[in-house]
């Protein structure tokens, strides 16, 4: 398929030293056309030998970027009160399999065993799912989770694995910075209509390049309607993986009970606009660059998921603020009671909630977004406000 680039194009010049992953893309793109955003973004993720994630643990002042499990031990904590609420005014299920869409390092997860340890019965009734293909990562969680004496996990490549070792029993569905590192497609609407993004090989730059499907996609039926009679140049974003994962896990809890927990960053409304973009060593970077070495994400389309959800039969509530969510479930009070225990850390305490729910720049509080699906006419702490 011909994809010549876009006048907004920029390339990715990745040099003399390509990457095995760039070499195998290339040779790729020459046999069979060039590649879809999908396709490129999916193989620098999760490539088996060269993916982003499948070669380390990218979290950490160390790594790529930080996370709110990272950043302070208030947000698994409150998640798992979150969680423990549910499970109460549910009658107290036993087996609950609590899944965990990309657990990273797992700290969400050890953060949530310890609070859940107030609830007599909760922890014996959990059973652990964790979905997650980075074998580097599921090394970290398996360390993290032994570290925290919670029971060992099982774990899963797919959403649909997890969900149906869960049988048809009750499920919470835990995913926090998951669905923007699923792969998404692009579209731009030229002047003969949406055509598909794809990543084509430019040879005089050597280098990965921008270009356009020359005929219109079977995909396109994924644009929103509302966003169809965009402006010529405009660009939309579309994940239909995230939607679909998204309906498989609300269909679960529709029929079985509990909940789907979805926190990302991402706009409350569908829009056009990119927000694909690459991070390395916490500083951006081009997503053509250098595939398989730096994280690429896209921001999450929460209307998008919230419809998915709705049409598996869920009620969705939000999204809403993480800032909103988090401070309705008691942010001030736990680091308040965190910060008297341990005055020595009361500094780095505060500072790290802070972060959680100030406004940008500094902050995750508004960019951030918490959206949750329920079985119909069950509202979860958190959004009663609205
Ligand atoms: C940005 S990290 C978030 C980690 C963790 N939730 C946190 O908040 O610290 C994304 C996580 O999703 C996992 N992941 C990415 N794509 C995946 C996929 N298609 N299937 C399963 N896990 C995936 C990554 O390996 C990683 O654990």
């Amino acid at each position: 398929m011909g994809a010549p680039p876009h006048p907004a194009d920029r390339a990715g010049v990745t040099g003399g030293d390509a990457a095995p992953l760039t070499e195998i893309l290339r040779r790729q793109i020459a046999q069979s056309g060039p590649l879809t955003v999908a396709e490129y973004m999916a193989a620098a993720l999760g490539h088996p030998v060269h993916g982003y994630y499948t070669t380390r643990d990218p979290l950490g002042r160390a790594g790529d970027f930080t996370t709110s499990p990272e950043i302070s031990q208030v947000f698994g904590e409150l998640i798992g009160l979150w969680c423990a609420d549910l499970w109460l005014r549910a009658g107290r299920p036993a087996p609950l399999r609590l899944v965990e869409l990309g657990p990273g390092r797992g700290t969400l997860l050890a953060d949530l065993w310890r609070a859940i340890g107030v609830v007599p019965g909760l922890r014996e009734a959990v059973h652990l799912h964790l979905v997650e293909t980075s074998p580097a990562l599921r090394a970290a969680q398996a360390a993290t989770l032994e570290r925290a004496e919670a029971p060992p996990p099982q774990w899963h490549d797919h959403v649909a694995d997890a969900l149906s070792a869960a049988g048809q029993g009750p499920a919470i569905v835990l995913a926090n910075e998951f669905f923007d590192a699923l792969p998404i497609h692009q579209y731009i609407r030229s002047p003969a209509g949406w055509r598909e993004r794809r990543v084509a090989w430019d040879e005089a730059q050597g280098g990965f390049a921008f270009g356009l499907d020359p005929a219109p996609s079977a995909g396109l039926v994924e644009v929103p309607e509302a966003l169809r009679a965009a402006p010529p140049g405009s660009l939309v974003e579309v994940c239909p993986l995230a939607q679909s994962l998204m309906a498989e896990a609300a269909r679960h809890v529709a029929a079985h009970g509990l909940a789907v927990l979805a926190i990302d960053y991402g706009h409350i409304q569908s829009a056009a606009g990119e927000t694909l973009q690459a991070l390395s060593g916490h500083a951006p970077a081009d997503p053509l660059g250098d595939p398989g070495r730096a994280d690429i994400t896209a921001h999450v389309d929460f209307a998008a998921l919230a419809r998915a959800a709705v049409e598996a039969g869920g009620e969705v509530h939000g999204p809403i603020t993480q800032a909103g969510f988090l401070g309705r479930l008691g942010l001030a009070a736990r680091t308040q009671a965190l910060a008297a225990a341990r005055p020595d850390l009361a500094e780095e305490t505060r500072a790290g909630t802070a972060r959680l729910v100030d406004p940008a720049p500094t902050g995750m509080g508004a960019l951030f977004k918490v959206l949750a699906v329920t079985p119909p006419g069950l509202v979860p702490a958190g959004f009663a406000d609205g």
